[in-house]
């Protein structure tokens, strides 16, 4: 039984945070089970992994390598060895790009993308495309956007589409877009799709078997878990035939004054350098605290608050919601006459956390007529009693006020 009262008294900074936090889907706060979890390693397990030969090293690398087998039940992949950690999002998104992408474009091919991406999953793409010559194209969207299968599918017909790089929600709008479907058109044509689940892994079940869909990245720190490290997940023969953007220490098997060289595995080949130990160790804990709540619990839940939100923020004739329709608790809005990074500084004097601007998706304007706005994230530990102390607070607000605020 989802209880959010309870769920509240397992994140410290709810207390200690000092405003009502929004903003999500810039960082999720972390429960103490997962603050507890870092804190243990540093305490009583400090050691590098797979490079002592000492007991505590040992210990530490199963506990580490044992994470793969969470990540695998969480995303249901095939193989915990589909599983490789990385630095967060971005650095899966940049190891799909250079690691495939360099390796099997060349010009006349077409990396697909769309204009409601984050920058990580356009600029990676933008420096291959000069590399390799291949072409960037994006998908036409409707209006506010929308994902329409009927344009995506037209985009496939002179079959030069080989990767289709796509988020599955966006930062800024909050639509859920069609993954299931979009693999499948993709995979008829022979693409391949590169999936953003920044946004959507934190929030609901994510089923790679099921999306059939061939990379997925994601980050720790969006879903309870700690900083600096994240997912790339991908077929496992698509890893074989990826290489590697680091090398170092870990991930060759040997090399030679002649430069030969062997490489490991994957996901070995992919985890070169120390790695953020503790940062494995507490998703961990973070993906397990998830599961025992339940994905499917945590999707209905924000759903109820997404609606309460955009219910509540429609009754302010001054705030124009750019995505009433949202599919997430992500809400993206601006008030009447003032500049949404003025908006956000008044919300911060009244001790809410909200971002403002573009949010990183600098292409979306060309979609929705605007480079900024501010953003209101929800998670499965906020309440609408929170929206409600917001929504008032927005109820008040003037240009002077956000002045006041500003200086
Ligand atoms: N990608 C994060 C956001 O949307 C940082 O805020």
């Amino acid at each position: 039984m989802f209880n959010v009262e309870k769920i509240r008294n397992d994140f410290p900074m709810i207390k200690n945070a000092g405003c009502i936090y929004f903003d999500n889907s810039a960082t999720s706060f972390k429960p103490q089970c997962v603050i507890d979890r870092v804190s243990e390693y540093y305490t009583n397990e400090n050691c590098n992994i797979h490079r002592g030969d000492y007991d505590l090293s040992v210990k530490v690398s199963k506990e580490y390598d044992d994470t793969r087998k969470t990540i695998k039940k969480f995303i249901n992949c095939r193989d915990k060895n589909e599983i490789v950690f990385t630095h967060g999002a971005t650095s899966s998104l940049n190891t799909v790009a250079y690691g495939y992408g360099l390796s099997h474009l060349s010009k006349g091919d077409v990396i697909l993308t769309s204009q409601v991406e984050h920058a990580s999953n356009i600029l990676p793409w933008f420096r291959v495309s000069d590399l390799t010559e291949a072409e960037i194209r994006y998908i036409p969207f409707d209006e506010d956007a929308k994902f329409n299968l009927e344009k995506y599918e037209e985009c496939f017909k002179d079959r030069k589409v080989k990767i289709v790089s796509l988020t599955y929600v966006s930062n800024v709008m909050g639509y859920k877009y069609p993954m299931k479907d979009i693999v499948r058109i993709a995979h008829k044509y022979g693409a391949l799709v590169n999936c953003d689940g920044a946004q959507a892994v934190p929030h609901m079940k994510v089923d790679v078997e099921d999306l059939d869909v061939d990379f997925l990245s994601f980050s720790s720190h969006k879903m309870c878990g700690p900083a600096g490290i994240g997912v790339l997940y991908a077929k496992y023969k698509l890893l074989q035939d990826m290489d590697p953007v680091w090398l170092g220490g870990g991930s060759n098997a040997r090399f030679k004054s002649d430069k030969e060289l062997i490489l490991k595995e994957s996901p070995d080949k992919f985890e070169s350098g120390s790695p953020c130990i503790e940062g494995v160790l507490g998703l961990d804990v973070a993906a397990r605290y998830l599961m025992d709540i339940g994905m499917e619990n945590i999707e209905a839940y924000e759903s109820e608050l997404s609606e309460y939100l955009v219910h509540r923020l429609s009754e302010l004739k001054n705030v124009h919601i750019y995505n009433r329709n949202t599919d997430t608790a992500i809400v993206s809005f601006n008030v009447d006459g003032i500049f949404a990074q003025d908006t956000a500084c008044y919300l911060n004097a009244n001790k809410f956390a909200l971002r403002s601007g573009n949010h990183c998706a600098k292409l979306l304007i060309d979609l929705i007529g605007t480079n900024e706005s501010v953003r209101a994230s929800l998670y499965f530990y906020n309440t609408k009693e929170e929206i409600d102390r917001f929504v008032e607070c927005l109820k008040d607000i003037t240009l002077e006020k956000c002045i006041e605020a500003a200086i």
